[in-house]
């Protein structure tokens, strides 16, 4: 399907005189931009902009109650738009942002419901990546930005993930390169007291507690319970092939999915393993996806989308992931391969 010239820019080119009035008036028009953030690719829209709101939804086929990020590039635009209501709230912002959090405040009136799914609160964010404050210091308004894919399917880190799903779909692709955090914002729920996170990042619930004393994992985030994030309760991340996380020793791991890969392969399947640098060698498989040293759970996080969509890239249809259980980001990491998985892990 495609219904537009999409225009691809690279960072460089938003110097451009030309290039920044496509862009404000893209986006002012209630038209759709995809551009890097430090966490994955967005794909935005001026938040006041019911049209542009609504291509969001369409474009990626996504529920329309499930809330959207309003991203701004100023906390000066704040004031038009939430109430700030715990004292903690500014000591957050002054050490998190910009950056990978996003505080989810009771909102003003100006907020319209197509963005907050009839809500009375909104998520805020002001990313740190240097594309992102560029577009939203062009843009010069607050741009709503679901993470850039088809919804359901792995998020996009690189501007090869965005061109796939949304080339001709959208008016403007900024290439902005490899978004390093690779896995979405935490994001924390501010209007109590008590600070209570609704999706796990790498701004970490130590890090949260650093500034608040106490932060809470919202019940949801447990197995079997009521999502209260709204996007928690539909599939997510989900790679073609069917995903298998498989926990325990090492020796064990390894055993258990080379099984797998025999019997598998005995039907005619192509079996893909996705796994840390010490183990890649251990598979007896041609498609094992080096995900990063064990020990480094920045580069894990980083390429843990690339990992899914590569396997979906090589038709792979049986996809076994070692569980990532050593590091501070674990949370957030077991929290999006998880979900991909759909829940499918096996203890060993
Ligand atoms: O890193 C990110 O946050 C990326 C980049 C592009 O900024 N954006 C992103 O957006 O991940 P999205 O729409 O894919 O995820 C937003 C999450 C959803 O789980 C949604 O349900 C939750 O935040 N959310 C948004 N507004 C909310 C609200 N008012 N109350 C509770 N949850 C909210
Ligand atoms: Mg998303």
């Amino acid at each position: 399907m495609t219904d537009t010239d999409t225009r691809i820019y690279k960072e460089k080119d938003l110097d451009r005189p030309s290039v920044q009035k496509d862009i404000k008036d893209t986006i002012q028009s209630g038209r759709n931009i995809i551009f890097p953030t430090e966490t994955v690719y967005g794909i935005g829209a001026y938040a006041l902009s019911e049209e542009g709101v609504w291509n969001i939804y369409r474009i990626k086929g996504r529920p329309s109650d499930n809330p959207l990020i309003m991203h701004i590039g100023d906390t000066d635009m704040l004031d038009d738009y939430v109430h700030v209501d715990q004292p903690y709230v500014k000591t957050l912002m002054e050490t998190f942002w910009p950056g990978p959090l996003t505080l989810v405040m009771r909102r003003k009136d100006s907020v319209p419901d197509t963005i907050t799914g009839g809500l009375d609160t909104v998520g805020v964010r002001l990313p740190s990546h240097p594309v992102a404050l560029k577009v939203l210091s062009i843009a010069d308004v607050p741009i709503c930005a679901p993470s850039a894919n088809i919804s359901g399917e792995p998020s996009s880190t690189l501007f090869e993930h965005v061109y796939k799903d949304f080339n001709g779909l959208v008016d403007i692709i900024v290439d902005g390169g490899k978004s390093d955090v690779g896995i979405e914002s935490t994001v924390l729920d501010v209007t109590q007291a008590t600070p209570v996170i609704l999706r796990p990042g790498v701004i970490t619930r130590s890090m949260i507690e650093s500034v608040t004393g106490h932060a809470d994992m919202s019940s949801a985030l447990e197995e079997d319970k009521v999502p209260q994030a709204p996007g928690m309760k539909y599939k997510h991340y989900a790679p073609s092939g069917e995903l298998t996380i498989v926990d325990g020793e090492d020796d064990r791991v390894v055993k258990y999915i080379n099984d797998k890969i025999k019997v598998h392969q005995a039907s005619g399947k192509t079996v893909g393993v996705i796994a840390t640098e010490d183990l890649v060698k251990t598979f007896d498989t041609p498609y094992v996806y080096n995900i990063g040293p064990r020990d480094d759970d920045a580069e894990i996080a980083s390429n843990l989308y690339t990992a899914l969509r590569h396997m979906d890239q090589l038709g792979i249809t049986h996809i076994y992931s070692v569980a990532f259980r050593e590091s501070k980001y674990q949370e957030a990491i077991m929290n999006r391969l998880l979900k991909a998985a759909n829940n499918n892990l096996i203890k060993v």
